[in-house]
């Protein structure tokens, strides 16, 4: 138990637990004119465990903050440690499997295949993962009935409502059995009663370890998070301090070591 530890162990293990940690990340978009500085030097750090929902106004950079996390793109400056990792220098391949191994990740716009049914459209990423067909299937089924869709296995998305395929994007990103789930406004399309049973989901993940970033309007989601971090102008503010210091605090000692 930790209270049985030296500090130095205490040390250790907080760096081990330590599942995202990004300093001055800055993400630009266009040049000249056009050019858009969607995220202007973020830092924070989120334990691996924790439950934090991304809040702030449309445009504010939430999207691109979420797929710089999600390893989706790369940031124009700053760094980003993944589990205690630098992922700056990850390619290729290797990149493929560090997101498909620590990351689940639900779209904002589903990024469902259209032609695909709902239980193919799950099993894509064991099929990257090089999972056999059988526990593939057997696995997507069981996802889709995680998110109480298993009669709808054999539709495709364009024979779902926007809820429906919202469910089959998160069945997708669970399939995987991520340590990390990120969400852009998982439950955007979905009415109060089925957004309350994909938030008791997420809440039964995170009892079970998962790590939970949720990019939401509502405030309702907002409140499930143990906690909050905005997004204003490309920065971010923990929420119960919005309104004295920005969060830009330099990143926690024990990361120190891990991002320079
Ligand atoms: N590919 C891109 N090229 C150019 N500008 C972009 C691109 N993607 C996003 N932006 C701009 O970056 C800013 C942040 O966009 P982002 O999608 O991250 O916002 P958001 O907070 O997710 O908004 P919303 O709540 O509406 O989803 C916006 O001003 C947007 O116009
Ligand atoms: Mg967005």
């Amino acid at each position: 138990m930790a209270e049985h530890n030296t500090s130095e162990e205490r040390a250790d293990d907080m760096q081990t637990q330590q599942a995202i940690a990004v300093e001055g990340l800055t993400k630009i978009y266009g040049t000249g004119e056009s050019r858009v500085a969607a995220l202007a030097g973020v830092s924070f750090a989120i334990d691996a465990g924790e439950w934090v929902a991304i809040v702030g106004p449309s445009g504010s950079g939430k999207s691109t903050l979420l797929n710089l996390l999600g390893l989706l793109d790369r940031p124009t400056a700053g760094r980003y440690a993944l589990a205690g990792r630098d992922v700056a220098g990850l390619r290729g391949a290797e990149l493929a499997r560090t997101r498909g191994e620590l990351i689940g990740f639900v779209f904002q716009s589903f990024n469902l295949l259209p032609r695909e049914t709902a239980r193919t459209n799950v099993e894509l990423p064991l099929v990257y993962a090089g999972v056999p067909g059988a526990e593939r299937r057997r696995r997507a089924l069981e996802a889709l009935d995680r998110v109480g869709l298993a009669d709808r296995a054999g539709h495709r998305p364009p024979q779902l409502s926007g809820g429906q395929q919202q469910r089959v994007a998160i069945a997708r990103a669970l399939v995987g059995r991520p340590t990390m789930l990120l969400a852009d406004e998982p439950t955007g399309n979905l009415d109060s009663a089925t957004g309350a049973d994909i938030l008791d989901l997420f809440a039964e993940l995170n009892a079970g370890g998962v790590t939970l970033v949720v990019v939401t309007h509502d405030s309702t989601v907002a409140a499930r998070a143990g906690r909050v971090i905005e997004i204003r102008d490309g920065r971010s503010y923990e929420r119960d301090t919005v309104r004295a210091t920005p969060a830009q605090v330099a990143a926690p000692r024990q990361l120190q070591g891990v991002l320079s």
